[in-house]
């Protein structure tokens, strides 16, 4: 080699100047201009329980958000006011999504991940998206704030959800067949129950759907139920929790409970008191919409 000293004087130089941006003080940035460091946040939200039991499933996702994501914060907000200002009463305060995100700002928070833990992307959905461009316009704010989509977003979403949810349904023996409670809602997104119940259908013909609130309604399965011979159903919740729906409208011992109105026409239903969140494949699934919702971000 001709030029030996040269090429080691090059490759010290070469050295040096990648090194130097790593030898520079972080606070040296943490001046006024925008190059302040970035601080990433993840914010779950979750509709919310009065049922204390059935915080396990919320903790459950938040474990494994926690476990998904090591290094990045992770807090908790409940969207639904009632349930906020009920459990306030019993002495638990929950913030609700806009006082995270201010929190997390005042606590210099520059880029927050936001994932709905919510079945279907209804009006709780679309609340979520409206807080979070309203954090991500305000000056001095968090800069950045990106919306994780909730179970049931796209038909993807759809069929990665049925065959999660069919993963942990009890063992069911002839005549047995597992009926679904989701809750409903007057928002078009109600449509949501009906493309997984024709996914879940592609796998299984003995799982059903139907909602509290909304169509298809207990009345309309029963009939079905009975013109397969069904006499005994297994009650899941397909909630993230299994609270005061579950326990109450779906398992409760009221005359028009799913457990009554299905005993009435000649059918046993059999209460499983687990929300999805408890159901780690499900789990799993929020976990994921989340993971892009931080991509999303830019990190
Ligand atoms: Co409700």
């Amino acid at each position: 080699m001709r030029f030996p000293a040269l090429s080691l004087i090059f490759r010290l130089v070469l050295l040096a100047a990648l090194a130097l941006p790593l030898a520079v003080p972080n606070t040296a940035q943490a001046g006024h201009g925008d190059k302040a460091p970035g601080k990433t946040g993840i914010l779950l939200v979750a509709f919310g329980t009065s049922v204390p039991e059935a915080t396990r499933a919320i903790d459950a996702i938040k474990k494994q958000a926690e476990d998904a994501f090591p290094g990045i914060p992770v807090r908790l907000a409940y969207s639904s006011k009632i349930i906020r200002d009920k459990i306030a009463g019993q002495g638990v305060a929950k913030s609700s999504p806009a006082q995270a995100l201010a929190d997390m700002a005042a606590e210099g928070f520059t880029q927050v991940a936001v994932q709905s833990l919510h079945t279907i992307p209804g009006s709780e959905y679309s609340d979520i998206t409206a807080t979070a461009e309203a954090f991500q316009a305000m000056p001095k704010g968090i800069k950045k704030v990106s919306v994780g989509r909730p179970l049931l977003y796209s038909f993807g979403d759809i069929a990665l959800a049925a065959e999660a949810v069919l993963k942990s349904l009890p063992a069911r023996k002839k005549g047995e067949a597992v009926l679904l409670m989701g809750h409903g809602t007057a928002h078009p997104a109600n449509a949501a129950y009906a493309a997984l119940q024709l996914a879940l259908w592609k796998h299984d013909k003995g799982v059903f759907i139907a909602t509290v609130e909304d169509t298809p309604g207990l009345d309309e399965v029963i009939p079905e139920l009975k013109r397969q011979g069904v006499r005994k159903v297994f009650l899941v919740p397909l909630m993230s929790v299994a609270g005061d729906h579950a326990m109450n409208d779906m398992a409760g011992p009221e005359d028009d409970s799913w457990a009554s109105r299905l005993k009435a026409a000649g059918i046993k239903g059999e209460p499983v008191l687990v929300g999805l969140g408890s159901r780690p494949a499900v789990a799993a699934l929020w976990i994921e919409h989340l993971r892009d919702a931080v991509k999303e971000l830019g990190r």
